[in-house]
């Protein structure tokens, strides 16, 4: 599949440039940046604080994983695919300013960092849109703009599970909390014959309901259906292995 950061990268340069001298901005250069490591390490625990599931290294790795992935079965172009696991392991970093506009404040200061590790400017524009477009508070949700920023909205919201929980209390246990612990599994399955994706959740009904789960997560499905959209797919989720969308 042709992508729009070729020809962009092929009008500039840049990309060639950054392949040709070595110095091509990979997961594991982010990964292993002190700055990125500090900013998700302080924002888990900042959201910690303020009773939200966990958001730390397991969270961005996984989401990292999957948001690459997802361009790897569509076959999108690799640099795309490893900008989709930068975009995945950098997207929560907002957090460490504040849960309000995280994302935003996110691609701020993602901005700064890869400049730093010398990424070109054209890659830099695709991963601030993605970490821009991720997120869902304020009420407002996040809307895709590029592939990167689909498989990231993709990658995050299909991360439910009971492992997230960080409130040792089931009896304190709030919405959010109650239905992820409910999710005993889940699966982003890229269909890229039948153009589907689908979100193959294992819930445990006796903690949460399916309704429960639609009134909490509406905005994140509906976020997802549109990223799914923006890669000319339909979104779909089973729960129990029954179809609910
Ligand atoms: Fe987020
Ligand atoms: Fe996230």
């Amino acid at each position: 599949m042709t992508t729009k950061i070729d020809e962009i990268s092929e009008q500039s340069g840049e990309v060639k440039h950054a392949r040709n001298n070595g110095s091509t901005v990979t997961l594991e250069t982010v990964r292993d940046d002190h700055e990125v490591q500090a900013f998700i390490k302080q924002a888990n625990k900042s959201l910690g604080v303020l009773g939200f599931t966990e958001h730390g290294f397991r969270h961005v790795g996984l989401v990292a994983n999957i948001a690459r992935n997802v361009l790897i079965r569509l076959e999108y172009d690799a640099r795309e695919q490893d900008l989709a696991a930068i975009a995945g392991y950098m997207h929560d970093i907002g957090n460490v300013v504040s849960r309000h506009g995280h994302a935003s404040t996110g691609a701020m200061l993602a901005y700064p960092i890869l400049t730093r590790l010398g990424m070109p400017p054209s890659e830099k524009a695709i991963i601030l849109g993605a970490i821009g477009s991720h997120g869902d508070d304020h009420g407002q949700r996040g809307e895709p703009v590029n592939p990167v920023s689909a498989a990231l909205i993709l990658a995050d919201k299909s991360d439910v599970h009971r492992s997230r929980v960080r409130n040792p209390d089931p009896s304190k246990f709030d919405d959010h909390d109650r239905v992820n612990y409910a999710a005993t599994s889940s699966f982003l399955r890229v269909d890229a014959e039948n153009r589907t994706i689908t979100l193959e959740l294992t819930i445990d009904t006796s903690i949460a309901s399916v309704m429960q789960y639609f009134e909490i997560f509406m905005p994140r499905m509906q976020m997802s259906r549109r990223a799914a959209n923006l890669l000319e797919c339909s979104f779909r989720i089973t729960m129990n292995d029954v179809a609910v969308l």
